[in-house]
Order: structure tokens, then sequence, then C-alpha cells
């Protein structure tokens, strides 16, 4: 499974770079909003995310019919050669996935929460569909039990023939909020997981580690001082 960062901060961005693991990043309107962007920053913010990061930037169109997403799309993936489009799971945004992918344009289809809709987004051209773990969990559903079902729904079909020619669609786990969320959601075969910064530190750390490492230190320091 390949780690994204679900952030627009490019601090964050950039730190996670450095530790060598990190496969791509998906920002959203609200966590551009949470950094303090602005409407006439965000095509340029977008092009320093993607200078920081090998791997794809999903940036989120936010027009509500085909043809708005479609003009955003090209103009978001004219920004960079590894802009990802995101487009919401909706009537308008089918169609206007269908035609971006068609001009090669890659979409991250966003705000999926079921298995009728991931099967939509793949057979419009999606290149990535992005399940939602944390917000059912939020209303008190399994997010998990979900991202489970779509995972095995996209893998019991072959949609190499629809979507962008010699790439197959990947299952984005979203909407991460723990440590235990990334574990599940590889057990269980998703393909990428986008995570906070926040998870993704407590990823890297565990208690056994550092005290592991602590007495490797002090037994060492012994060594040293003998
Ligand atoms: C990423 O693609 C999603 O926009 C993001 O993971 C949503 O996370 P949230 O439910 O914590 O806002």
């Amino acid at each position: 499974m390949k780690f994204f960062l679900d952030t627009a901060d490019l601090a964050e961005i950039e730190e996670a770079a450095s530790w060598g693991a990190l496969a791509g990043v998906t920002t959203n309107p609200s966590l551009y909003a949470r950094i303090g962007g602005t409407f006439a920053g965000f095509p340029d913010h977008i092009r320093r995310i993607c200078a920081l990061v090998d791997g794809p930037v999903s940036a989120e169109a936010v027009g509500s019919t085909r043809d708005e997403i479609v003009r955003e799309g090209r103009e978001l993936a004219a920004l960079a050669p590894n802009v990802v489009v995101k487009v919401p799971t909706m009537v308008e945004g089918l169609a206007a996935t269908r035609v971006l992918a068609n001009e090669g344009i890659r979409v991250n289809m966003t705000l999926c929460f079921s298995v009728p809709q991931a099967l939509l987004a793949a057979r419009s051209g999606a290149r990535y569909v992005s399940p939602f773990v944390g917000r059912f969990d939020d209303i008190s559903e399994d997010g998990i039990e979900q991202l489970s079902d779509i995972v095995e729904a996209i893998d019991a079909y072959d949609f190499s023939d629809v979507g962008v020619a010699g790439e197959r669609i990947e299952v984005i786990a979203a909407s991460i909020r723990s440590a235990q969320h990334v574990t599940q959601a590889a057990l269980l075969g998703a393909d990428i997981a986008t995570v906070p910064f926040n998870v993704l530190r407590k990823c890297v750390e565990h208690p056994l580690t550092s005290n592991g490492l602590a007495a490797f230190k002090k037994d060492w320091e012994k060594v040293t001082n003998a």
C-alpha cells in the first residue's frame, strides 16, 4: 500500500517527502482554507505542492455542472504533469470524469461512500476512487467495512478499457483518522491510504521502538565508556 499525505500545508509536505516514503498528496477545499489559502493563490500553491512531491497531487474542482468541472479540470491538469483532478461522485462529476479521462486527464473521484458509487466512478474512467472511512465512523457506521466492500468490488472487475490508457484504477482509503485505520486499510487491500500529517507521524512511532532505542543507546554508552 502506498502513502499519500492529506494536506495542503507545504511545510508538512516538505517534511513528509523528506522521509522517503511519500507517494502522493491529496488536497481539498477545506484543507486549502485551513492553511489560509486564497483564490488567487490557488494555482501557484498547487504548482508548489507538485514540485515537492514525486507522485500524483489531487486538486479539487469545485464546479457544479459537468461543463464547469471539465473546464476547471483542464485548467488544473495544465498546472503540472502530476496533477490529478479531484471530482465529487455525483451525476455531473461522472459525466465530467468521462470527458476528462477521454482526454488523458487523471481523475480522483472523491466523496465516495458506497459500492455502486465506486463502480460508477470506475466505469466513468476515474484513475482513483476515494472511499471516506472516518466520516462513516462519525455517524456511527463502519467506514472500514464500507472500504472493504469497495476494494472487493473494484478488484472483481477489469476497468482497463474505460480509464486512462495503460493504467488501472486504484482505491485510495481517505478520511483516515488513525494508525489503526491505516492497518485495516492495508490488510483489506486498499492500494493507497491518504493520511493527515499527525497520523503519518503516528504510523512511524511505536513506544516499543522508542524504549528499545533508549535501551540500546544506554548500553552503547557502557561499551564506549568501558
Ligand atoms: C481526501 O481525499 C479527503 O478529502 C479527505 O481524506 C477527507 O478527510 P476528512 O473526512 O477527515 O475531512
